[in-house]
């Protein structure tokens, strides 16, 4: 048996070797059970290289490595190994908040040296870490005489596709961040994209590209097309006027590049390998950190009932935001988000990255008040930043915005960094190098004032939040907003059985679901293109560790018995399994409340009807619960009648199953509370 699966790889290897590869032995590292492989090996002319095979087949097939710098040099050919150090490692960590409490992280690691033969003789390591579920890989550059500060002008790293494949992704540096629809073409079709992008191959293997760890480093985007699945690191630049991508000085590492491999769709929601791959809590006791729920003056300016500029119809008023907090207080949410409350936002609000105040509140809304009437009622305020991509302005500023949260007890800010056009308003690019350096100046600044962070048009997540878990979701997508005034119809239903499968692979999103009136009588060409029973399962559905019931207090109160799983749901898990799923069609999510033994399932699916059945095996054996089934009507419709549901009410335990029906751009909810 040995023998055959040893012959099958030799050929497969034969037939996929594209580079000319030096007579020397590849290194192999095998997961811990053997279920993936890396080969690494240096080329004919000495350049590092890389294949990835799962369950025997290639995955990846031989891919180059390496970097062009700015001097004109490469440290790329010419390499000759120095040595090769193999580790394992098998761990549980524990998240302090999170979709899974307890995280395995078991892998293999090939650590390469690596040597210029002539010239500088400069000194590169390869580190591999190979897991049962993936792969991740990143360079080190260790202090050396002949490579103090350097500049990199283009990263060679390569991720070739062996086998023919589907690809999800949306295009990167095209003019509006990471907000828009996901498209599905042949890998061959990309062009330019963001990560992580998601891939069905041929035989039916789920792939998701992706990097881990973004420090001090320009984010990776990903260019296809040159040839059969040829794909390649494509750094994005610290300006338009320089060639340079990244400026560093050794010693030095960059992000870990990582292939996450699953046999089904919903494998690679619960592939935890990102988190794997980032460094363990840095800041120690993180209870201040807590996730909830919120609501907030927010879907009313979307809806333009409400300005964030003053005027006669100002949101962020203190009577509105007293409003608020009552809502909040009476139906058991945390916190309330207010918008619009500083000074910054008159005209065209987008534009004036250089004015907006984070000190300065409008004159008619009264933060002392405000806090003083939020804290007799348990409630706390979440601040807002709009910065308008003026990041200078912001750092400038950033001591006095996180100690006047602090001073207000608001626990939590949301940060948005609105621009047209890829570029911050100093004339660097949005994703490059210095703008991941903003996010860790405000990731530690909010830690010093213990404050957690829900960034919006931030740059895109890599898993951060386990070594800094202050930085709690982002947005860095489409959200719900643009159902409110997109042009182009808002979100169409298969955009949310989409994003769990490709912009959730890199982590929470505030998607800022629960809209109840779904057509929109003050924005008559817009609608949310879901119906209601589909806009509860989004909370679990769509993994956050803070969500926001985002409709107007009075929508929910017309539907008080709908509006109970909101209040009934968590949004910190023990543990989470997907039932089932496909990219674009549907999703049935199953999740356990952390601290109780409650469960809550979510489903949805996109424009078409369907019919499914849950079978409640995953409850634990020998309890009872009970069950409370928000689902569509017979005659709902995302279109025509959104707002048609039912609630069902029975007993279950894990030996019983129910069969639902989902309308089109539908979707239902299920609470299962344990009966004592
Ligand atoms: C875009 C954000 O995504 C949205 O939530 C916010 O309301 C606006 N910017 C204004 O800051
Ligand atoms: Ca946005």
């Amino acid at each position: 048996m040995k023998k055959i699966s040893a012959l099958f790889l030799s050929l497969s290897f034969l037939s996929v070797s594209l580079l000319s590869v030096s007579a020397m032995a590849a290194e192999e590292v095998y997961s811990p059970t053997k279920k993936v492989k890396v080969e690494f090996f240096l080329t004919d002319a000495g350049q590092p290289a890389y294949r990835t095979y799962a369950n025997n087949h290639v995955v990846i097939k031989d891919s180059l490595l390496g970097f062009k710098l700015d001097d004109g040099s490469a440290i790329a050919t010419g390499l000759a190994e120095v040595s090769a150090k193999r580790s394992a490692s098998n761990q549980t960590w524990e998240q302090p908040w999170g979709e899974e409490h307890f995280i395995k992280n078991a892998y293999s690691q090939l650590s390469v040296a690596l040597q210029e033969t002539a010239g500088l003789k400069r000194r590169l390591n390869i580190v591999f870490r190979v897991y049962d579920d993936g792969v991740g890989f990143r360079y080190e550059f260790p202090k050396q005489a002949n490579l103090g500060n350097f500049e990199i002008t283009d990263e060679l790293t390569q991720f070739n596709i062996a086998e023919e494949s589907s690809a999800w992704w949306t295009p990167a540096l095209a003019g509006e961040q990471y907000e828009y629809l996901y498209r599905n073409t042949n890998v061959n079709k990309m062009g330019l994209v963001h990560t992580p992008v998601t891939l069905k191959t041929a035989s039916g293997l789920y792939l998701s590209l992706h990097e881990a760890a973004l420090h001090n480093y320009s984010t990776m985007n990903l260019q296809s097309g040159a040839a059969d699945g040829k794909i390649t690191a494509a750094l994005v630049p610290l300006t338009k006027t320089t060639p340079v991508k990244v400026k560093l000085k050794t010693p030095a590492v960059t992000p870990w590049r990582t292939l996450q491999i699953g046999k089904s769709a919903g494998d690679l929601i619960t592939n935890y390998l990102i988190l794997n791959l980032n460094e363990p809590n840095k800041l120690g006791d993180v209870s201040w950190v807590k996730p909830a729920k919120y609501v907030g003056i927010w879907w009313e300016m979307h809806l333009d009932k409400t300005t964030w500029a003053t005027g006669p119809r100002h949101g962020a008023t203190t009577e509105n935001t007293k409003k608020y907090i009552d809502f909040a207080a009476k139906y058991g949410f945390s916190g309330v988000l207010v918008e619009g409350w500083n000074e910054g936002w008159d005209g065209e609000w987008w534009k004036n990255g250089d004015k907006f105040n984070f000190t300065t509140p409008t004159p008619d809304y009264d933060i002392n008040e405000l806090s003083r009437y939020g804290k007799e009622k348990g409630i706390y305020i979440i601040g807002h930043h709009e910065t308008g991509a003026g990041v200078d302005n912001y750092e400038r500023q950033l001591e006095g915005a996180y100690q006047f949260l602090e001073d207000h007890g608001m626990k939590a800010v949301k940060t948005g960094y609105v621009e047209s056009g890829e570029m911050l308003t100093n004339g660097f690019y949005h994703h490059g190098q210095r703008f991941v350096e903003h996010q860790q100046k405000v990731i530690d600044m909010a830690v010093k004032h213990h404050v957690a962070l829900v960034a919006h048009e931030t740059v895109k997540d890599t898993g951060e939040r386990r070594t800094y878990p202050n930085i709690i979701s982002r947005e860095v997508a489409r959200g719900q907003e643009y159902n409110a005034w997109s042009k182009d119809g808002g979100n169409p239903p298969n955009h949310l059985p989409t994003i769990p499968f490709t912009r959730l692979l890199a982590g929470p999103m505030d998607y800022t679901p629960g809209v109840f009136q779904l057509a929109l009588p003050s924005r008559p060409q817009n609608q949310v293109n879901a119906t209601l029973a589909n806009q509860l399962a989004l909370y679990v559905v769509i993994y956050s560790p803070v969500q926001m019931a985002c409709d107007l207090p009075e929508n929910y109160e017309k539907h008080l018995d709908a509006f109970q799983f909101i209040r009934d749901v968590t949004t910190d898990w023990e543990t989470t399994r997907v039932l089932e799923g496909e990219i674009g069609q549907y999703v049935t999510i199953a999740r356990k409340q952390r601290n109780g033994n409650n469960w809550f399932v979510g489903g949805i699916t996109n424009e078409y009807a369907r019919a499914t059945t849950i079978n409640f095996s995953f409850l634990d054996a020998g309890k009872s619960y009970k069950a409370r089934i928000y689902k569509d009507a017979k005659d709902a419709h995302y279109l025509t009648n959104p707002e048609a549901y039912e609630i069902e009410e029975r007993v279950v335990t894990a030996k019983d199953h129910i069969n639902v029906n989902l309308a089109p751009g539908g979707g239902f909810a299920v609470s299962l509370l344990e009966v004592k």
